[in-house]
């Protein structure tokens, strides 16, 4: 089963190890413009969550593509750019400088950044829009913050999305606890980790049902536990998150015990159990245990 990297929580020119020990590396979403991104403090943690405002930081397509892609390529593992932007123009822009990059296997396209200000356009507009800028397999980043997430995959399904992202960080808000002022300067901020846990799942399970395509699950994802999880509720690929900072080695880990908790129900290979959540729940006797 693929494992990858959330975009935004690795830098693989920094730990090229914990890159190579990915089966592909996804980007910081890249824009048109660079990007200085929000003011600080940025980040706030407990054991539960963590809460981001970077804000889109990025040195834009063309210093991205002089700069760092040349040294991403050199790493050997497959390479996933997360494309951002303000508008339909901004995405399709920084997709046709891509389409041009042999190195780049894959683009996930980031519809979904609560820290900025969203692009007018509906998610399945700036997927129609990237689709008609390259022949990439895209990947659609979608937020869990909608009521209707299968209706937004059935939309970018329909719009030439090749694959799914799920899911994004939801927005939440940490007080100070002297102060009670938020402890991040722009105020609210994204909300990962372990807390996002069952909201990534329910949304992978309620997309798997209602489309087709491969569905990269992320969401707190800690232990090969979270991973099975994920897998049983339709993923096909699954991406670590938070959990990178504060354990690197967590691939390795994460992949050995995701082995185990198949070995010990009885399968082989993820294949086996992908979906199996999809079908109806289990007997009361069965799941309190
Ligand atoms: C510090 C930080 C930066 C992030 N930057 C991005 C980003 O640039 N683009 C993006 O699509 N998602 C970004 N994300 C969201 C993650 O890719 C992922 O969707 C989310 O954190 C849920 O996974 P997790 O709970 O395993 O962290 C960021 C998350 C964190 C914590």
């Amino acid at each position: 089963m693929p494992l990858l990297n959330a975009s935004g929580c690795l830098d693989a020119l920094t730990a090229p190890e914990v890159a190579r020990s990915l089966d592909a590396f996804v980007t910081k979403t890249v824009t048109p413009l660079p990007r200085e991104g929000n003011p600080p403090p940025r980040i706030a943690e407990t054991d539960d969550w963590m809460l981001n405002s970077i804000g889109l930081q990025n040195p834009g397509i063309d210093a991205w593509a002089e700069d760092s892609y040349p040294r991403l390529v050199e790493l050997d593992a497959e390479l996933w750019v997360s494309v951002g932007g303000f508008s339909a123009h901004d995405y399709a822009l920084v997709c046709e400088r891509l389409d041009d990059l042999k190195g780049v296997a894959a683009i996930e396209l980031n519809l979904s950044c609560p820290n900025v200000d969203e692009a007018p356009e509906t998610a399945a507009e700036l997927t129609a829009g990237a689709r008609a800028a390259t022949a990439k397999p895209l990947y659609a980043k979608l937020s869990p913050q909608t009521s209707d997430i299968a209706e937004a995959a059935r939309a970018v399904e329909a719009a030439g999305a090749d694959g799914l992202s799920l899911v994004n960080t939801l927005r939440g808000l940490a007080l100070d606890p002297h102060t009670l002022r938020p402890r991040l300067a722009l105020g609210a901020g994204g909300a990962s980790g372990p807390a996002l846990r069952p909201i990534a799942l329910a949304c992978v399970h309620a997309c798997a049902r209602a489309v087709e395509l491969p569905i990269v699950g992320m969401g707190g994802v800690a232990a090969g536990r979270d991973a099975l999880d994920l897998v049983a509720a339709g993923a096909t690929a699954v991406a670590l998150g938070t959990i990178l900072f504060a354990d690197p080695h967590a691939p390795a880990r994460i992949r050995a015990e995701l082995e185990s908790e198949l070995r010990a129900r009885g399968h082989s290979s993820a294949a086996e159990i992908r979906g199996i959540a999809l079908g109806s729940a289990a007997p009361a006797e069965a799941s309190s245990k």
